[in-house]
């Protein structure tokens, strides 16, 4: 059969989706609730394009073609409906990509994860990261007003994090001979920040009772921020600032243990359904509607295999270096 994709006629089989097509042709189309290799049903919309030749807006991702479509995959229209299913996505999705410590740091050093570092007990891994973002560490920090600990979220619900006070522990083993200047490139600045907002009062206690870190921080950043695909999207489509319900009670920054390599992190997810349409006996939706949610029972987790955190395409499910 034929079809026309932009100003281009194809001849086409009828197996595959349109998105495929399309790609194969050399057309960009992002998606994000689709995996080639995995069960998949269209939830995001993020793959829209418009079916001129009945004037629909089709998920390209689970649409085959029939004789004589006209797809259109660029237009403005198209393009504000992509934008609208992902400003839809973030519109609930109460999380941070960054740590707020990390993003006021001048240095920008990436202080969540050096203290997750810390924490486990990893003190080289963590001076590592404290030697790549600064050249000097014992002189910038004592020079340094610490915007981090102002700006540690920890602070809100007893003390902040003594970040400072960590960072010269560790740099006191450090030979800091061999350095010039301190990196002042700022990481991941242009990249798309969803922001969790202040906690209440329930929020704070459940977080000081569940987060019991030796460092006290409570690991505010995202494991996903790096390679999530919700905010490469969000990025590319220039979404600045996600419309907040800062009164939603997900389980912020709660995280659930899978097993001894896999962590789950509700607020992160966006219901996509991939973990669970590819997990026998795993990961199950609870509630209908908006109240949708997933959900592991705990008598299923002893069936989630490790590949199904790569086919998440945030950062809700995720593997742990031990
Ligand atoms: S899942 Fe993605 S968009 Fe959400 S907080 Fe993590 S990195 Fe940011
Ligand atoms: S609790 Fe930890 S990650 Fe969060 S802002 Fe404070 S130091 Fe940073
Ligand atoms: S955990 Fe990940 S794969 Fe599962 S529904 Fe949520 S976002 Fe999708
Ligand atoms: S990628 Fe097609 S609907 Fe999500």
């Amino acid at each position: 059969m034929q079809i026309t994709i932009n100003d281009k006629t194809i001849e086409v089989q009828d197996q595959d989706t349109l998105l495929e097509i399309a790609r194969r042709e050399g057309f960009e189309i992002p998606s994000l609730c689709w995996s080639k290799e995995a069960s998949h049903k269209s939830s995001c919309m993020v793959c829209a394009v418009k079916d001129l030749s009945r004037g629909q807006i089709i998920p390209s991702c689970t649409t085959k073609p029939v004789e004589g479509m006209h797809i259109d995959t660029k237009s403005e229209e198209v393009m504000q409906v992509r934008t609208m299913s992902l400003e839809l996505l973030l519109s609930d999705h109460r999380a941070d990509c960054e740590a707020p410590c990390s993003l006021v740091c001048p240095a920008k050093l990436d202080i969540e994860r050096m203290l997750d570092f810390y924490d486990k007990g990893q003190r080289e891994k963590a001076l590592g990261l404290i030697k790549h973002a600064f050249d000097l560490p014992k002189l910038a920090c004592e020079d340094c007003k610490a915007p981090c600990e102002k700006a540690c979220r920890r602070g809100n619900i007893d003390r902040p994090v003594s970040i400072r006070e960590i960072i010269k522990e560790l740099t006191e083993e450090v030979d800091v001979a061999n350095v010039e200047e301190i990196v002042n490139e700022a990481i991941n600045k242009k990249l798309f920040q969803s922001r969790l907002g202040r906690f209440n009062d329930s929020e704070k206690a459940r977080l000081k009772a569940t987060v019991t870190a030796p460092s006290n921080c409570l690991h505010c950043a995202c494991a996903g921020k790096s390679d999530c695909q919700l905010r490469t999207h969000a990025t590319a489509h220039n979404i600045k600032r996600p419309g907040y319900d800062i009164s939603s009670e997900l389980q912020v920054m709660l995280k659930t243990k899978v097993n001894d390599t896999m962590y789950f992190e509700p607020s992160k997810c966006i219901r996509c359904g991939l973990c669970v349409y590819n997990s026998d006996n795993g990961f199950t939706f609870k509630d209908r509607g908006f109240e949708m949610e997933v959900n592991l029972p705990e008598e299923n987790k002893k069936n989630i295999r490790e590949e199904l955190a790569s086919l998440c395409p945030t950062g809700a499910l995720y593997l742990v270096e031990n």
